[in-house]
């Protein structure tokens, strides 16, 4: 990477029906040990993790780096109408930096020492993914880590804010509950996206790193 450049990253741990938790929420633990590493690897060598408001609020994570060796990443939250609790494990106080990502307006109730970074809305009342990614960046965190959720990472794609993929796909079937990607329904076939995949095998799981950037649709 050259200094000016940045690289985003999205992760998500998947059954074999594409799901990332089940109907009630539940998501811990569908990976086994091998990605779970891979996933902490991951953290150890990217400078910022972001998770969305949803998955701060329904798996409080800690967002640090326990399974391999190597530093804590920046931790943020996209938080736009301030509504996750300030006891969060993500703002633990580790010596690490803690972001909150949140809208023009909004006066959330982090905790102290939280960098807030504060965007205009969309008109559909979201927040730019480019811009946050360029704020991010301005923060001095360029290598990007977005941990999901769903919603977070597909708006990523949607955005064409995403340079790369990694899905971590578990022997599970979960039948129902929420699926990894939600991206707005296409017509054909030829413009869905087809990025060049590198399987790797951990274990009895999948990592597939999908190169988004490789597909022609996706500029
Ligand atoms: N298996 C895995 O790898 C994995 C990983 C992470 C999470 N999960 C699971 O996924 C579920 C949570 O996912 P989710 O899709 O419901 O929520 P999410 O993506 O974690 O959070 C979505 C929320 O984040 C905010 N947000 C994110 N990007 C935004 C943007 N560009 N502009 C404005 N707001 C933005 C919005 O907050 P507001 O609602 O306040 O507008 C949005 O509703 C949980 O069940 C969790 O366990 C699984």
């Amino acid at each position: 990477m050259r200094p000016d450049e940045t690289r985003v990253v999205g992760q998500l741990g998947q059954s074999l029906d594409g799901r990332i938790a089940t109907v009630s929420g539940h998501s811990k633990y569908i990976n086994g040990p091998g990605c779970l590493s891979h996933l902490h690897r991951l953290r150890a060598v990217c400078d910022v993790v972001v998770v969305g408001a949803g998955t701060a609020i329904a798996d409080d994570p800690q967002l640090n780096v326990r399974l391999v060796e190597g530093p804590n990443p920046a931790r943020a939250i996209i938080d736009p109408n301030g509504r996750v609790p300030r006891d969060l494990r993500l703002f633990e106080d580790d010596g690490t930096r803690h972001l909150a990502v949140t809208a023009v307006g909004t006066e959330g109730d982090w905790p102290e020492g939280v960098e807030v970074l504060r965007l205009p809305r969309l008109a559909c009342g979201g927040l730019c993914p480019s811009a946050i990614v360029q704020a991010l960046a301005k923060a001095g965190l360029r290598r990007i880590l977005i941990e999901g959720g769903s919603q977070t990472i597909s708006r990523f794609i949607t955005a064409r804010s995403l340079d790369r993929l990694h899905l971590l796909i578990a022997p599970m079937i979960i039948g129902a509950g929420k699926m990894g990607l939600e991206l707005s329904p296409i017509q054909t076939l030829q413009e869905a996206l087809r990025p060049r995949m590198t399987p790797h095998q951990a274990g009895d799981e999948v990592l597939l790193d999908c190169d988004l950037r490789s597909c022609p649709v996706y500029s």
